[in-house]
């Protein structure tokens, strides 16, 4: 007798079976892993709302970079905390700050190892915004020359991949044109093209004491209500010369990075952002959720959603469970 049940239980029916037909798998190859530096020596300073994320003098920062690369993770992002903040955020490209300092010394030690640098001037500016001031507009063409100025110095300091995060137009070809004139071509560059305004950077904000001093940042990231503006931005980005797209944040943006990913044929790059892994690591000190499952299970879910890189302070914690 013909049997109407159709029966997709078979492909699940043992754990080989489930391996056979997986559709995504996670890679440590896939992982960039975010650092936080700060002046001095030996400083290593848990941030309070990020656990297991800390503040590093350059020196502690090489022994991480050591063991990020040895556990077979490709890259690692440096984000700064400056000696200094001024109006325009001239410690961003001081080649004697910490980011620089980092991204030279874990080059030397572990020139494997790709470094990305996150071009953006919110921890570097005394009223937190991302870019140069005009009255309280952040001025879009002005802070052009500044990311411009940030982009060299971290190609000059060893950096392979930069990351401008500050969503004024036009940075990508700004950027492009100033690492081409100073002799990067070869230098890469990752737009976060599509940055929304998100309260999931809160603990990044209070990591990179970075929050902005009035306002928000609404001028120029984009609102969370929008999707088809996202294709607009990627769009421009790769028209700039974009290398790598990124979509910012993750979990909550998911539909965004598989429209994306339909639509263009550069890698997919997505922020797995300070908010959502805090939100992991507190449920998972209440003993509320098992974290190694949920962290596998979100890590898989932005993969298949069409990610191929995936920044995460998650990420040497999954490297050791994959
Ligand atoms: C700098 C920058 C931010 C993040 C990455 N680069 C903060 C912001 O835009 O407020 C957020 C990263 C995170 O939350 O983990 N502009």
């Amino acid at each position: 007798m013909f049997n109407k049940i159709i029966r997709p239980r078979r492909l699940r029916i043992s754990e080989n079976m489930r391996a056979l037909v997986r559709e995504t798998t996670l890679d440590v190859k896939d992982f960039v892993y975010p650092i936080f530096v700060v002046a001095g020596e030996n400083v290593r300073e848990e941030i309070p709302s990020m656990p297991n994320c800390y503040h590093l003098s350059v020196d502690n920062a090489v022994e991480l970079a050591k063991k990020i690369s040895a556990l077979g993770i490709p890259a690692v992002e440096i984000f700064g905390l400056p000696e200094y903040k001024d109006e325009i955020g001239s410690s961003a490209w001081d080649m004697t700050s910490p980011v620089q300092r980092a991204i030279s010394a874990i080059k030397k030690s572990v020139p494997e190892l790709l470094i990305v640098g996150d071009v953006c001037l919110c921890q570097y500016t005394s009223h937190g915004h991302c870019g140069r001031l005009c009255g309280s507009y952040v001025d879009n063409d002005e802070t052009l020359k500044l990311l411009q100025k940030v982009a060299v110095s971290q190609a000059q300091a060893g950096a392979d991949i930069v990351a401008p995060s500050d969503m004024m137009d036009g940075r990508v070809a700004a950027i492009r044109a100033a690492l081409d004139e100073n002799n990067f071509a070869n230098v890469t560059i990752m737009s976060y093209a599509v940055k929304y305004a998100s309260g999931f950077y809160g603990p990044f904000r209070d990591a990179a004491d970075s929050a902005p001093q009035f306002g928000d940042r609404k001028q120029y990231q984009m609102d969370c209500a929008n999707s088809r503006e996202a294709l607009r931005e990627v769009e421009l980005d790769i028209a700039e010369g974009a290398d790598i797209i990124m979509v910012k944040p993750a979990l909550a943006y998911l539909d965004i990075v598989s429209k994306v990913r339909e639509k263009i044929n550069l890698p997919v790059a997505v922020y797995n952002v300070s908010g959502e892994y805090a939100m992991v690591k507190a449920a998972a000190a209440n003993g509320w959720i098992d974290e190694r499952r949920i962290v596998l299970e979100s890590l898989t879910a932005m993969k298949r959603a069409g990610a191929d890189i995936i920044i995460s302070y998650h990420a040497m914690d999954a490297a050791n469970w994959l």
